[in-house]
């Protein structure tokens, strides 16, 4: 990982900054850092994992809650990846033969932790808190793609800085209840099927998903409109949420 969080990144953007205060300039030096951003490779691309985890038959099949596995998410910064001990809290009883698992199995005898292979990152010039955007009702998918439809993760969006700033210039176009981030996934569960062999394509729903279930459980782009446009103005006057502070440079990079 050490040479994930290079300093010359670091570098790089703090003459970047100082170029976008001093001048036109900038958006050169900006442009072409930019295009060597290593964070924003492997779009799509599952990596290898010790163990070929499956969000789809945990999350969506068995219907685990994401709060099981990551802890933290609500709470802290940083959502957490699960324990040894969390996989074995079942796989000490359910397939306790399976190879798949041989390295779990190998964690929990030897008391050493799985090393997972990281799939989304920023660079350490960028604060990212999960706690703040759970709490303001934005869905994990917003930001990580079909996720609880992965048979193996991969990364389903690039961090480009105007990703981040699409929503925080226009946060009600985002905003929704709090308790959607879990009932998205409640909702795919009861209102997903699979297709049978033999019929194309992924995963279907039966009516019952809202629009914006609909469109988040896809992993599409969605913005807020009509009611949940309303909803998400409300909600970001009883938030206090001011777009133009949320903007601000210091706001992410401190
Ligand atoms: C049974 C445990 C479990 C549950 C439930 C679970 N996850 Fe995970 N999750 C993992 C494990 C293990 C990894 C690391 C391996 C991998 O990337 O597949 C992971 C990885 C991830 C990653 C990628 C992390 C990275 O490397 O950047 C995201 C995002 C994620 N989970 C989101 C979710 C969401 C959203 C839910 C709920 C819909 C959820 N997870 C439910 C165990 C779980
Ligand atoms: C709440 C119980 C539960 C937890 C926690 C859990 N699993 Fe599972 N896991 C299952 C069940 C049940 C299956 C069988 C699913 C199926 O085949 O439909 C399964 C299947 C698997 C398989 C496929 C096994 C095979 O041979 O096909 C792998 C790999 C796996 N789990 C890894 C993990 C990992 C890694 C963790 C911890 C991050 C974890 N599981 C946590 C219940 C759990
Ligand atoms: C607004 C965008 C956004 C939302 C919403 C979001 N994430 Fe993330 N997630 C990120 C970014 C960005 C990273 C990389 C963070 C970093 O490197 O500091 C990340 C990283 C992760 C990781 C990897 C952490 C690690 O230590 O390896 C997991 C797991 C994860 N997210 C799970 C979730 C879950 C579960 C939810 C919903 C409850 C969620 N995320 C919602 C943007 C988001
Ligand atoms: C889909 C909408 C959305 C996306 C995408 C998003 N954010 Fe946010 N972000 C918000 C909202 C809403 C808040 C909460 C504002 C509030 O309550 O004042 C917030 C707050 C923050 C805060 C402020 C925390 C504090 O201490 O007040 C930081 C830092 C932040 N986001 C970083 C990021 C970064 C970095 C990314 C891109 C990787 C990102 N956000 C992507 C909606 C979003
Ligand atoms: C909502 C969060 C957010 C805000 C606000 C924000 N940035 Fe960023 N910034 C990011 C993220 C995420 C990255 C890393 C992804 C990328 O390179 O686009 C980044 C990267 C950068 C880089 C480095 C580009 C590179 O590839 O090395 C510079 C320079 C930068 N930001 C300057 C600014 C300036 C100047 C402002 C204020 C006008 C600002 N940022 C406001 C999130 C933000």
């Amino acid at each position: 990982m050490a040479q994930v969080f290079s300093p010359v990144s670091n570098t790089i953007a703090k003459v970047a900054m100082l170029g976008l205060v001093v001048g036109p300039l900038s958006t050169l030096v900006v442009g072409s850092a930019i295009t060597r951003s290593p964070y924003n490779t492997n779009v799509g691309t599952p990596l290898a994992q010790p163990v070929p985890f499956s969000h789809e038959h945990h999350a969506v099949e068995l219907g685990i809650d994401c709060r099981y596995c990551h802890n933290y998410v609500e709470k802290s910064p940083n959502p957490g990846l699960p324990s040894t001990q969390i996989c074995m809290s079942c796989h000490s009883q359910i397939w306790t033969d399976s190879p798949l698992i041989a390295p779990i199995r190998r964690s929990y005898r030897d008391n050493q932790p799985v090393v997972w292979n990281r799939l989304n990152w920023l660079p350490r010039f960028v604060y990212f808190p999960h706690d703040i955007h759970i709490a303001r009702g934005i869905s994990c998918n917003n930001c990580h793609g079909p996720i609880q439809h992965m048979m193996i993760t991969y990364k389903a969006k690039a961090f480009w800085m105007s990703f981040c700033l699409n929503c925080h210039r226009q946060p009600s176009k985002f905003l929704a209840p709090r308790k959607d981030v879990w009932k998205l996934y409640r909702d795919v569960q009861r209102y997903g099927y699979k297709k049978q062999v033999g019929e194309p394509g992924e995963p279907d729903y039966r009516p019952g998903l809202t629009a914006r279930e609909y469109a988040l459980a896809q992993g599409e782009y969605w913005e807020n409109q009509g009611k949940d446009l309303v909803v998400g103005e409300q909600l970001k006057r009883d938030y206090h949420i001011h777009s133009v502070q949320l903007t601000n440079c210091s706001v992410c990079h401190h």
